[in-house]
């Protein structure tokens, strides 16, 4: 039994930065002398003594170049694309099990930023650096049944006496103190080396590459096109066009989803790089630096009712003053720069190319700042004439109105004051997720086969498309065509993982299948899990609450709860984080992974955990009286009450009562 993990004396090479490799820009140097000292001090506690006087002028180095300590040293030569389960040490299954999740969520192929740990959205990391990095790699190797390894902000604070039924790994990111939970504290807190953003499934070790969003994509702007454009319930896309921005982490799935919708899209990336790896992944088939070659391409396309993605290498804001000026048509329009991290460089301003973008804010970050805001606004009054022509312009989630309003654009907001009523386009949730899939409880479940044997996940699509029934509401119909299709449209990229959109008892019956699989040697052992952005993981006003009314998007009691709930009924891994996806003190999110290693234990907890993780969100979705969640609680309290599953349903008051009385 070891008594201590520790990183040892090693001195290892400095790694080769591999050529084509996109690299983090930088964060932004601001500490005084006093917290340099802690910042590096706090470094060094990975390192013995006899490293630090070689160690600690490499981590000022860096600090004041790139903004944080990323220990760059430390990190393994060349890509660390997850290997089959077997070929990792561990001294249980799980511990194997996360490394596979964090290599994927690190390799050359999946993440946005490899060298600084960044999985996905801009700033999304899996730990704060390499040194972090490594010694949870030691953990879980020696991690057993009888542990669970803490780890706070990417930092393991050590393997703590548990028991087989409680979670292996409980990860938060992030969490700060409610009066210093904004950008300026956080930002101290991150060259601190004390606070990692762990965006959602990325700090979550969860992250399974763009395909994750590419089912809720396809969900949002097929039903954006029912809502909006009159197509039929059993139609598609076909002869309309979809204009957006992004094709980054997660953005990168919108002209696949739009594909497989049927749209013509037209994408806006200012990142060439971006656009080639979309287009290596054939999940982009055109691209041009001519908007109005893009429009002519896309109006060819809807002209033969046939479905097209073409990347514009150039930024949204000129796409759009070009849309408005030579009238072409945009039916359905959002956005997904990077604003949740605008002043950090997740939105470049009009007028810059990439590389300036990179260059200023790194030289100038003030007259970045001016140049974004110049931008937002032009961006914003864009928008507004293209809505007055009938365009449906829908936020996706990424803070975009809230930045706007940042830049001064007061305008935007519903009371015309602050931001507290939201803001006067709806977000992809308020109108769309929300009430047509969360409240029904539908949402992002997920699994990736460990064996990294594609005929595992072949087998498993087939079996959770048997448990599916198409007829019983249209989200399942959707639902099952695509898992019946995923196969064929070549979703994979990194491990072999499969999206799958389903409600509670969906969920169960798949994942209890899953695990009597691999109880029969059907397939290898399976990490289930879901992305944070669901029906319960995550509070978040701007987004995943937008459609809770009765003024508890203020709160972050549900996705609490849920972590609470799932750490409770011995979920394998259990994460929460601060401001995923919307950035720092906006969002409180969470979520889990669970191993099937085909157990009797495995399904005990699955039937009871599986459940509490979906239908504690349609509870809370209830009781603010979203009418989808009523009913759908109506219907489980009929059903599932007699099993001690009792969920609290509102009365419902007459307003005029109240009204009267005012
Ligand atoms: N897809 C979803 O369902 C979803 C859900 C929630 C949140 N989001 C949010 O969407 C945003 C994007 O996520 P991501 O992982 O793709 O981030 P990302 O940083 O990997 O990608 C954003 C892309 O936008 C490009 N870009 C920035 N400014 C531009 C401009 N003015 N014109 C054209 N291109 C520009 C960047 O070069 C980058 O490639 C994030 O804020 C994220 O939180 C997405």
């Amino acid at each position: 039994m070891n008594t201590k993990i520790e990183l040892g004396a090693i001195w290892p090479d400095m790694p080769r930065f591999q050529e084509g490799i996109r690299r983090a820009p930088d964060r932004g140097y601001t500490l005084d002398n006093e917290k340099t000292v802690t910042a590096l001090k706090n470094a060094l506690r990975y390192l013995p003594a006899e490293l630090h006087e070689k160690a600690a002028p490499e981590f000022l180095e860096e600090l004041r170049t790139r903004g944080r300590i990323y220990a760059y040293r430390w990190r393994p030569e060349g890509d660390l694309k997850a290997k089959p389960i077997d070929e990792y040490k561990g001294k249980c299954l799980a511990g194997k099990a996360f490394q596979v999740m964090i290599d994927n969520n690190l390799s050359f192929d999946v993440a946005l930023y490899p060298y600084e740990l960044v999985t996905y959205g801009e700033t999304g990391q899996v730990a704060q650096n390499w040194l972090q990095y490594r010694l949870i790699k030691k953990y879980l190797e020696e991690l057993t049944e009888e542990q669970t390894l803490v780890v706070e902000s990417g930092h393991p604070l050590g393997l703590f006496p548990s028991r087989p039924d409680a979670p292996r790994v409980i990860i938060t990111n992030a969490m700060m103190v409610g009066m210093f939970d904004n950008l300026h504290d956080w930002h101290e807190a991150m060259q601190l080396g004390v606070a990692n953003y762990g965006q959602m499934t990325a700090g979550g070790w969860m992250y399974i590459g763009p395909q994750g969003i590419v089912h809720g994509t396809f969900n949002t702007i097929l039903n954006a096109g029912r809502m909006k454009l009159g197509v039929p319930e059993d139609g598609d896309l076909r002869g309309h066009i979809f204009v957006s921005s992004g094709l980054g982490g997660m953005s990168g799935a919108q002209p696949k989803a739009a594909e497989i919708a049927g749209a013509a899209a037209i994408i806006a990336e200012v990142d060439e790089s971006r656009i080639k790896t979309r287009m290596d992944q054939g999940w982009v088939s055109a691209r041009t630096e001519n908007i109005e070659e893009a429009f002519s391409l896309a109006q060819k396309a809807m002209d033969e009712r046939k479905p097209l993605s073409i990347a514009y290498h150039g930024n949204v804001v000129d796409l759009l003053e070009y849309a408005v000026a030579h009238n072409k048509k945009i039916e359905l329009l959002s956005d997904q720069t990077s604003c949740h991290a605008v002043y950090e460089g997740g939105y470049c301003p009009v007028g810059l190319t990439f590389e300036q973008r990179t260059e200023l804010l790194h030289n100038d970050p003030a007259r970045f700042h001016q140049l974004v805001d110049e931008s937002l606004r032009r961006h914003f009054e864009a928008i507004k004439a293209l809505v007055a022509r009938g365009t449906y312009f829908f936020d996706y989630g990424n803070s975009f109105m809230k930045a706007i309003y940042d830049a001064g654009v007061k305008e935007i907001s519903r009371n015309g004051v602050d931001e507290k009523d939201g803001f006067i386009w709806p977000s992809y949730v308020e109108d769309i997720m929300g009430p047509m899939l969360f409240d029904y409880g539908y949402g992002p479940f997920r699994w990736v086969c460990l064996s990294g044997k594609h005929e595992d996940l072949i087998k498993t699509d087939k079996a959770a498309m048997e448990c599916i029934d198409p007829n019983r509401r249209g989200q399942d119909r959707d639902n099952y065509n695509w898992i019946r299709d995923a196969e064929k449209n070549a979703l994979v990229v990194g491990t072999q993982a499969r999206i799958l959109y389903q409600d509670a008892m969906g969920r169960l019956k798949i994942a209890l299948r899953f695990n009597e699989m691999v109880r029969n040697g059907e397939v290898g052992p399976i990490m289930l899990g879901r992305d944070h952005h669901d029906v319960s993981g995550t509070d978040s006003p701007f987004r995943e609450t937008s459609n809770i009314k009765d003024g508890s998007n203020v709160m972050a009691d549900m996705a609490v709860q849920c972590f609470a709930g799932n750490c409770a009924r011995g979920m394998s891994l259990v994460a929460l984080h601060n401001g995923g996806g919307v950035g720092i003190g906006k969002a409180i999110n969470g979520g889990f992974g669970m191993v099937c290693d085909g157990s009797q234990r495995v399904d005990e907890i699955l039937k009871k955990a599986m459940l509490w993780d979906v239908m504690g969100g349609v509870a809370r979705r209830s009781w603010a009286r979203n009418e989808n969640a009523m009913s759908t609680v109506r219907e489980w309290n009929e059903t599932q009450g007699v099993n001690g599953f009792v969920i609290t349903e509102p009365n419902i008051a007459d307003e005029d009562l109240i009204r009267g009385l005012l």
